[in-house]
């Protein structure tokens, strides 16, 4: 089921027959936060009343002309002005893939940067999404070149890959700030873990390596079991709740969000918005088997 999923994700037929649905799209909207900047500025402006932080991802990836590109980093560039003059708490997340990479690695990295200024004029700071094994090691070089010169600029590392804990040490090296997650792309077994506990025992690993850096990191899953693991493990060290913080995805695991910002600890739910919803959504059904069944719902409901 995961791999039909991913496979559809990527298939343009199929996208174009699911943007036609309404219930498609409603399901969707379990996830995403709507179509437009002040849907996504309503969603941040309510959790950061309820003490989350957030980080806005305009959806898009794959970008096919210049154009696309350029306009996205308008449109990021906006959302940053926006966060800025709603005086909210609030960062922005991008995918190197949506800022041109398919087309020329040097306009990615410009464009990287030209966002990056603008953020640190701004005061914020932005997370480069991790996107499939392809562009793993061009993301974590635009990434370092992007800190180098600005700062302001953090990188995010998948546990499922084996080469994770290398890269980890890598950008430790350097001071970059990571987002930890599982990885949420099907991976070939050469490269990757292909058993959930081999993934999960590798998320604990770097969890740790982490934890003991001097720098701020995140930890984003929505996994109970490492959550408490983390917990018990800041707690046994010694390592203050405001060292490090919690990520989740809105939409999953609200119950888990308020339980961890009720304790103190400090939580950023990654809050997607935009058009381009359809492939962000296929790989939130992936994960989850019972999330087909919440779409076969919604079809029934129209
Ligand atoms: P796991 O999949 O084991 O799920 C643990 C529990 O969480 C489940 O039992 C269920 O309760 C709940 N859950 C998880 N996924 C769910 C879903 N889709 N619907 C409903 N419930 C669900 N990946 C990537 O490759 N590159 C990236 O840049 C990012 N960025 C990112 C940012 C943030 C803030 C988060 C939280 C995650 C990402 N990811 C990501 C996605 C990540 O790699 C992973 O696919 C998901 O977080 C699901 O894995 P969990 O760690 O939650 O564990």
């Amino acid at each position: 089921m995961r791999a039909l999923l991913l496979f559809l994700a990527r298939m343009e037929g199929f996208k174009n027959f699911a943007l036609n649905f309404k219930f498609f799209r409603n399901a969707a909207s379990r996830f995403v936060a709507g179509e437009t900047v002040e849907d996504a500025v309503r969603v941040v402006r309510q959790l950061n009343q309820q003490k989350i932080l957030c980080t806005l991802d305009l959806l898009g990836e794959n970008t096919l002309t210049r154009e696309d590109a350029t306009k996205a980093v308008e449109e990021v560039i906006e959302v940053l002005d926006r966060i800025q003059s709603e005086n909210l708490d609030c960062t922005v997340s991008v995918k190197l893939t949506q800022l041109g990479l398919d087309l020329d690695k040097d306009f990615a990295l410009r464009n990287l940067m030209q966002i990056a200024e603008h953020a640190r004029e701004k005061g914020n700071f932005v997370r480069v999404d991790m996107e499939n094994s392809r562009y793993t090691q061009s993301t974590l070089n635009i990434v370092a070149r992007t800190y180098e010169q600005f700062g302001n600029v953090g990188a995010v590392i998948q546990s499922a890959l084996r080469r994770s804990e290398q890269d980890t040490m890598r950008m430790l090296q350097k001071g970059i700030r990571i987002r930890l997650v599982k990885g949420a792309y099907l991976e070939p077994a050469s490269i990757a873990f292909r058993k959930k506990r081999n993934t999960d025992a590798n998320f604990v690993k770097l969890m740790k390596l982490l934890l003991a850096d001097e720098s701020y990191h995140a930890i984003a899953t929505h996994d109970e079991s490492i959550i408490l693991a983390t917990e018990e493990y800041a707690r046994t060290r010694n390592i203050l709740k405001d060292r490090f913080e919690f990520q989740m995805l809105y939409g999953i695991r609200r119950d888990l969000q308020f339980r961890l910002a009720k304790d103190c600890y400090r939580v950023r739910v990654y809050i997607p918005f935009g058009r381009h919803w359809y492939a962000y959504f296929m790989r939130r059904l992936a994960e989850r088997p019972a999330n087909v069944a919440f779409l076969v719902r919604n079809l029934f409901k129209e």
